[in-house]
């Protein structure tokens, strides 16, 4: 655009100091022409830039943006709107994508305010809810419209706030018996069968912690396991810090790998589970009870810490194994007919929600939020 104006702008100067060069019966002709050719290519550049239909790169005005959104919504096929009120955890993510990633058709996903009365959900992420409340919508709520009380913390690191317990319809969390409860991963028939061979090992145990609390039942755990066996440990708590590249391959490179979640609660089971499992590293869980993953994953896929009566027994049965290839191997005998399909947070549970909503327009109230979560 820039060098547009500029070329306007010098171009008469140019033309002239040309015309004087030169001589012939054509010069006259070639300045309005060559101009002209110009004014018109800055025309066609300035259209191009302004109907551009609406993409991410172009900041683009907002009318342009709301004009897409108000064509989409008018069309016959009726998206369902659902509105994320607050980025999660304060990123920004590109929700264009139910259709392509999650084959979740007729969605229409956006942080745009402007829709709030015409979005069908309005998803608000707990942890950025300001404790006055004072970041929730204030709007009158349209009839149809539900709030959605995403969270996937756990009780213990999720701080209950007064003035919200009647506030939600539905519950997006990672518990079963939400009314969109998504886990951090599942596990899905693999393709045809595959005879997995683990990634090659040079380290025994390996654990990466983030936030250590010396409260914690893992942290207390930990001091104890290490006492048998060598625990390659990362985090700030360590003095080992580990960039995101080198996260997923340092994990690969361990036989076992401690997940160990911050607390201990019913269906909490995060991607400290998932990471090793999608790698090919043995996951050690600590965390609800064995039933509780069996629920999710197979049960030979993984080692609980309640399987052994001490740290010291899951020591020694992690180093019986470093010596038995054979019995180190069995944990990999799910991976012949499955696979690990780790859930996108949060744009496959926004995606995931506007399929409830779509499959689900009674009418619904939830006015028990504290008592659910956090059990008072
Ligand atoms: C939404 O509806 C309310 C009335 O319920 C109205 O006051 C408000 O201006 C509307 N907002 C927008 C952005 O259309
Ligand atoms: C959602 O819940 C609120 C608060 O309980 C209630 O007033 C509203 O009618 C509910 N809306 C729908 C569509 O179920």
């Amino acid at each position: 655009m820039m060098y547009c104006l500029v070329a306007l702008f010098r171009s008469p100067m140019h033309i002239s100091w040309e015309h004087s060069m030169a001589s012939g019966p054509f010069t006259g002709v070639l300045r309005p022409l060559l101009l002209g050719i110009l004014v018109l290519g800055c025309f066609v550049t300035l259209f191009v830039m302004y109907f551009k239909p609406y993409e991410g790169w172009l900041p683009g005005p907002v009318e342009s943006v709301s004009e897409h959104v108000k064509n989409l919504i008018s069309s016959d096929k009726n998206p369902t709107i659902v509105l994320m009120w607050l980025w999660p955890f304060g990123s920004k993510f590109d929700f264009s994508v139910c259709s392509s990633l999650f084959e979740i058709d007729n969605c229409f996903i956006t942080a745009d305010r402007n829709l709030y009365n015409k979005s069908h959900g309005v998803i608000i992420h707990h942890r950025d809810i300001s404790g006055d409340l004072s970041n929730l919508p204030q709007l009158q709520r349209p009839s149809f419209q539900k709030w959605i009380w995403m969270n996937f913390e756990s009780p213990s690191h999720s701080s209950k706030l007064s003035g919200i317990e009647k506030l939600f319809n539905l519950t997006l969390n990672y518990r079963q018996d939400a009314n969109i409860g998504v886990p951090s991963g599942t596990i899905v028939p693999a393709e045809g069968e595959e005879n997995f061979v683990p990634p090659s090992k040079n380290k025994l145990v390996c654990w990466m912690v983030s936030n250590w609390n010396p409260q914690h039942v893992r942290v207390k755990y930990f001091n104890e396991l290490q006492k048998h066996v060598k625990v390659h440990a990362y985090g700030r708590a360590f003095g080992k810090h580990i960039s995101d590249n080198d996260f997923m391959p340092t994990i690969t490179s361990c036989k076992f790998y401690l997940s160990f979640e911050n607390s201990v609660h019913k269906d909490y089971i995060t991607e400290k589970l998932f990471n090793p499992l999608s790698v090919g590293t043995v996951p050690v869980v600590l965390g609800p009870t064995r039933q509780n993953y069996e629920k999710i994953i197979q049960g030979d896929a993984f080692i609980h810490v309640d399987d052994f009566s001490s740290p010291k027994d899951l020591a020694d049965y992690l180093l019986l194994l470093d010596k038995n290839e054979e019995m180190y191997l069995r944990y990999f005998e799910w991976r012949r007919h499955f696979k690990v399909k780790k859930v996108q947070f949060p744009v496959e549970h926004a995606c995931l929600t506007c399929d409830y909503l779509r499959k689900h327009k009674e009418y619904k109230e939830f006015n028990d939020l504290d008592k659910w979560f956090w059990g008072s």
